[in-house]
């Protein structure tokens, strides 16, 4: 059974996307077969992996039941069901006569069974397409960038987890794991961020992913941070961070 996690934080910029993307390749890099999912029409997952879909989570999402039809692999073990614009016109279509509480958790029952991780990359909005993503994960991994504005989106994803139990009591979505980036020990507002983080979720702030322009210029390159700049400190933290996500699965 693989550990479905949802990346969520409602402010924009937080490091989500390069997240989803440098720790799934990690994981891979560990052997773990990884699927990477674009909940955002920005499409961000595809262009950064280089790739131009003909179908995307789109289609999945209004109707065909076979995902393996959508998904691309795009390194050993690591895989990517993509998504652009026009996922943007499905949330409110899908919106109307779709409940978010089954539908992208029952399209991606059947290939839960190939993969050891399924990350969804969400959006920074509450909607339709990102209350399905909490309602189809078991875990919510939370990027916060070290500043005030992302503690707040934090808590707005706290709020959301806590409805998305109320509605549905049977699912035990939780955030699991919460990720400083954007983390700089030379700055007041990185300790004074991290300070807030420990206190609020104790044991789960897992170890931070330092400021690097190389994460930022990689995707133009259609690179992980792995290929791009295997030995710096990008490299380095999604490294030490898939390490303490597999630590957490053993426990
Ligand atoms: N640790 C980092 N150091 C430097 N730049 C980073 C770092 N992490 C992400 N970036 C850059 O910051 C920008 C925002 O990151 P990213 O797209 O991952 O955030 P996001 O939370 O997915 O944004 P959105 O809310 O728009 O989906 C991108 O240009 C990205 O390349
Ligand atoms: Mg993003």
């Amino acid at each position: 059974m693989s550990r479905l996690i949802a990346i969520l934080n409602f402010k924009g910029g937080t490091g989500k996307t390069t997240t989803t993307i440098n720790l799934g390749m990690a994981l891979a890099m560990q052997e773990e077969r990884v699927l990477l999912v674009d909940i955002d029409p920005q499409g961000a997952l595809a262009t950064s992996f280089g790739l131009r879909p003909k179908h995307t989570l789109t289609s999945l999402l209004h109707g065909a039941t076979d995902p393996e039809r959508y998904i691309v692999n795009v390194r050993p073990h690591l895989d990517v069901l993509p998504s652009d614009y026009r996922l943007a016109h499905a949330d409110g279509a899908l919106r109307a006569r779709e409940v978010p509480e089954l539908t992208l958790g029952r399209k991606l029952k059947a290939v839960q069974d190939k993969y050891d991780f399924i990350l969804l990359d969400c959006a920074p909005t509450i909607s339709w397409l990102t209350e399905s993503a909490l309602f189809a994960a078991r875990e919510v991994f939370v990027p916060v960038s070290m500043e005030y504005l992302a503690l707040v989106g934090a808590r707005q994803v706290i709020i959301e987890v806590l409805r998305a139990r109320r509605l549905y009591p049977n699912r035990s979505v939780h955030i699991s794991l919460v990720i400083p980036t954007f983390y700089n020990s030379r700055l007041r507002k990185t300790s004074e961020a991290m300070r807030m983080l420990e206190k609020y979720f104790p044991g789960a702030v897992s170890p931070p992913i330092r400021t690097t322009v190389r994460l930022s210029e990689a995707p133009g390159h259609h690179k992980t941070i792995f290929e791009y700049d295997p030995k710096g400190p990008g490299a380095v933290d999604y490294h030490r961070l898939a390490l303490r996500v597999l630590k957490d699965a053993k426990r």
